[in-house]
């Protein structure tokens, strides 16, 4: 994926050899579970715009790699840890560590995961500033989860709870990787803030896409089981969309909660796609996307910007 950006991916194989390096507990199987997580193949998107946002200043590259890899860090712990939640098999098109390992191998793998980001980024960050933003972070992802798992089988959960909820456990993820990339990299505080904005809007879209995904797309092709979130009451915008166009429709199939059949899943799929509900995420993805493709054309010309504006623009045709 990263052959199209020559000088971002050297960087982002070392913010991963950064990571392993950091590996230093010798409780054999966590250690084994983490390791083949890190180098399971993660699209690398979030540690991609904290570098890309660093080139906006002429700044200490090592420096900038470890922040990196402290932000890819901090995103697979929440992965190791939401694999436990989710009850999910795979990831990364391997089997996951709660299913390999169990939960409480998955549980210590994520912890520590946690200690290692808050390692890299105490060692490595010159403000408290970004200690706090980056803790901040921590609890809004939270909060969107918390929210999330609240509204649980909700057939009446609207668009705008699954935007607060969004925006918590993915936005601001990317928010706080376009932050660190340009507040540690030395440029304005103001500077950073707009990029926070802009990352907040890439990350709901990217969610968007991802839960675009989950209705049209399969196992093998994600490295994740698809439609997993229905089964365990989820309700993401494209089947919120359809229902808003016909509640009636959905309910017989929702009411079979997590009993619900393959087949029946099927026909749920097929009844989102026949009420608009993927076309109307996808009009919202493309929305959040023009958004931050706006502010990101205000930033300063180069190549920076350019990179930026056409790896925010491809994530809109991901396929995986
Ligand atoms: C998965 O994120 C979690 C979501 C926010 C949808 P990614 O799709 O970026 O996960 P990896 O790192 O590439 O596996
Ligand atoms: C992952 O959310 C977001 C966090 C880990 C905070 P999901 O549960 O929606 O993502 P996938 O589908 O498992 O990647
Ligand atoms: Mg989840
Ligand atoms: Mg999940």
């Amino acid at each position: 994926m990263w052959h199209e950006y020559p000088t971002l991916a050297p960087e982002l194989a070392s913010a991963l050899a950064m990571i392993e390096k950091q590996i230093t507990t010798n409780n054999t199987p966590v250690a084994k579970a983490i390791m083949e997580m890190i180098n399971g193949g993660g699209k690398l998107l979030r540690p991609a715009y904290c570098l890309l946002f660093s080139r906006f200043q002429d700044v200490d590259r090592e420096k900038m790699i470890a922040l990196a890899a402290a932000i890819e860090t901090l995103h697979t712990a929440t992965l190791i840890h939401d694999d436990i939640i989710d009850k999910s098999p795979t990831r990364r098109n391997q089997v996951t560590i709660q299913k390999q390992f169990g939960p409480d191998t998955a549980v210590y793998a994520g912890d520590y995961l946690f200690v290692v980001c808050f390692k890299l980024l105490s060692h490595y960050a010159s403000s408290l500033r970004s200690i706090q933003q980056d803790s901040g972070s921590m609890e809004k992802i939270l909060k969107g989860e918390l929210d999330q798992m609240a509204t649980r089988y909700q057939t009446k959960i609207t668009i705008d709870d699954y935007l607060k909820q969004v925006s918590g456990k993915t936005g601001q993820l990317f928010a706080l990787s376009c932050f660190i990339g340009a507040y540690e990299s030395g440029s304005s505080p103001t500077f950073a803030k707009n990029a926070e904005k802009i990352g907040m809007n890439i990350g709901i879209a990217f969610q968007l896409l991802d839960d675009i995904l989950d209705y049209t797309s399969d196992d093998d092709t994600l490295g994740k089981p698809v439609c997993e979130d229905v089964r365990s009451g989820v309700y993401s915008a494209p089947l919120i969309l359809a229902m808003q166009r016909n509640r009636q429709a959905f309910l017989p199939l929702l009411a079979k909660k997590d009993q619900i059949t393959d087949a029946e899943m099927n026909e749920l799929r097929q009844l989102v796609i026949h009420h608009q509900g993927v076309e109307q995420a996808y009009a919202m993805a493309q929305k959040r996307t023009e958004q931050a493709i706006a502010g990101l054309q205000k930033l300063p010309a180069g190549a920076a910007q350019d990179d930026l504006i056409r790896l925010t623009q491809s994530l809109l045709n991901r396929k995986a």
